[in-house]
């Protein structure tokens, strides 16, 4: 059997595979700041050349932001199924640096509650699960002299800042990128024995929010009591988002929000996903947020807002009695089924301005807007990889959602028409974003073999 062998070489080449993703980790792909701008390119850089190695047509294409990554190798014959991979090699800035126990861009293999893990930034989100799949080509392409399928490899570098560059690209490289199906590795698994295929994302709308009222800061007791506070304005404005029972206030905003059809929601009810296990580890008790809802719905399929960032004032050490000139909030809205983020961005306005003093100003910066994806539950390529993955795992895989986004995939549908499939190795204490990010040895190993099953799979 073909499939066994290529098993078997992603086993014994599993040092040479962790060797690679070390290069990877090293370069300092933060999207978000530009400081950052050339080591994106050399990242880019580096893959181009890896795939090369495999055979690949790889090449970088530059964008006004960073570069992405497209590469092709044919199947095994002309009619051969054609799979499109994507993944993301920027990464979240590092800082906190100080809570790191180590460098983020010096990657290690360490011992974390009895596991093995590389840690690094990036580890896992999402070099880590990209190279699973690179891998797993690999191995196929040295075993085997081939692809199982047709392949097209989509790198981009945008994902951690909202992937503005790359729907331009779509435009100019659509026509390289169709394929049957779309396959993306940036999710995590249900549980470290249990895989998953996530059947939807949510979609997500980011708008900074600026109120100017004074034109300078001004003494609060000379002033205060008479003048504007717009750190007081713009609390009031956060505060009036939610309702006591912890819904959205903003004028339809519910509007496309759908119930999940009762089949999954007794399978998902089934799973037992409890809120204090889920709190625990995060130093939480008590859910917060919408009354009345199961914690997977609070955090897979209903919608939210959330203040991510809030200045105005005197913020440094000590004391100012100061009224600012200005308060300024970060707001984001993670979006579900059938929410328009374009609609939603406007009545958010909307809500905001009536809201202001007729002597003050706001200004808003829209920060990106993609909306949910909502795949299917029971297609033939879920199935096909539902099996693939259980046959490599201790369990079954779980049909599940994710409460994070992936601002491109819906765009795969959408202008691409293709089908999506979202499989991801990643575990809770992932620590990504966040500082001391690691990925488990046995994700990058056994979502190596996990792909290669998928890919063998879905070439029969
Ligand atoms: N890989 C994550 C998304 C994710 C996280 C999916 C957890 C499933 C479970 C992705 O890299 C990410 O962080 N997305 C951002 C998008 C944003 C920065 C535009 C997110 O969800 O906040
Ligand atoms: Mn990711
Ligand atoms: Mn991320």
């Amino acid at each position: 059997m073909m499939l066994s062998r290529v098993l078997a070489r992603l086993d014994v080449g599993l040092d040479h595979s962790i060797e690679r993703l070390f290069e990877l980790l090293k370069y300092k792909s933060v999207s978000t700041d530009p400081e950052f701008r050339e080591n994106c390119r050399e990242t880019a850089d580096w893959l181009v050349k890896d795939l090369k190695t495999i055979g690949f047509d790889a090449s970088r294409r530059d964008t006004i932001g960073h570069p992405v990554v497209i590469a092709h190798h044919d199947g095994p014959n002309a009619d051969a199924l054609h799979v499109l991979f994507y993944g993301h090699y920027d990464v979240q800035p590092v800082d906190p640096l100080a809570l790191w126990e180590d460098d983020p861009f010096n990657p290690k293999i360490k011992e974390r509650n009895g596991h093995k893990v590389i840690s690094a930034r990036g580890a896992s989100d999402d070099k880590g699960q990209m190279m699973t799949f690179i891998e797993a080509v690999r191995a196929y392409k040295q075993e085997t002299g081939q692809l199982p399928v047709r392949v097209t490899i989509l790198l981009e570098g945008e994902e951690e800042s909202g992937s503005s560059s790359l729907y331009s690209l779509f435009e100019m490289y659509g026509n390289e990128l169709k394929a049957d199906y779309a396959l993306v590795c940036d999710t995590s698994m249900w549980h470290r024995d249990t895989p998953s295929i996530s059947v939807s994302l949510r979609g997500l709308l980011g708008e900074e929010v600026i109120i100017n009222a004074a034109n300078r800061d001004l003494h609060s007791g000379y002033y205060g009591g008479a003048a504007a506070n717009p750190i007081h304005i713009l609390a009031r404005i956060l505060a009036d988002l939610h309702d006591q029972n912890g819904r959205v206030t903003i004028l339809g905003f519910y509007e496309g929000v759908e119930e999940i059809p009762e089949q999954i929601l007794t399978a998902w009810k089934a799973l037992n996903l409890e809120a204090r296990q889920f709190l625990k580890p995060i130093g939480l008790s008590l859910l917060a947020g919408e009354k009345g809802r199961d914690l997977f719905e609070l955090v897979w399929t209903r919608p939210t807002a959330e203040v991510n960032g809030i200045s105005g004032g005197y913020e440094g050490d000590g004391f100012k009695t100061v009224i600012a000139a200005k308060a300024s909030a970060k707001v984001s809205f993670r979006l579900v089924h059938k929410q328009n983020p374009l609609k939603i961005r406007k009545a958010f306005r909307t809500f905001v301005r009536s809201r202001i003093p007729a002597d003050c100003t706001v200004e808003f910066l829209d920060h990106g807007a993609s909306p949910a994806i909502q795949l299917s539950f029971d297609s033939p390529l879920i199935t096909c990889a539902k099996t693939a993955l259980s046959e490599e795992w201790p369990n079954p895989a779980v049909l599940v959602a994710m409460g994070g986004s992936i601002p491109v995939v819906s765009k795969f549908r959408s202008l691409l028409g293709m089908e999506c499939l979202l499989v991801g190795f990643a575990l809770d204490d992932d620590c990504i974003h966040s500082p001391n990010e690691k990925y488990d040895v046995n994700s990058f190993h056994k979502g190596q073999r996990s792909w290669a099953r998928i890919l063998a799979a879905l070439s029969t």
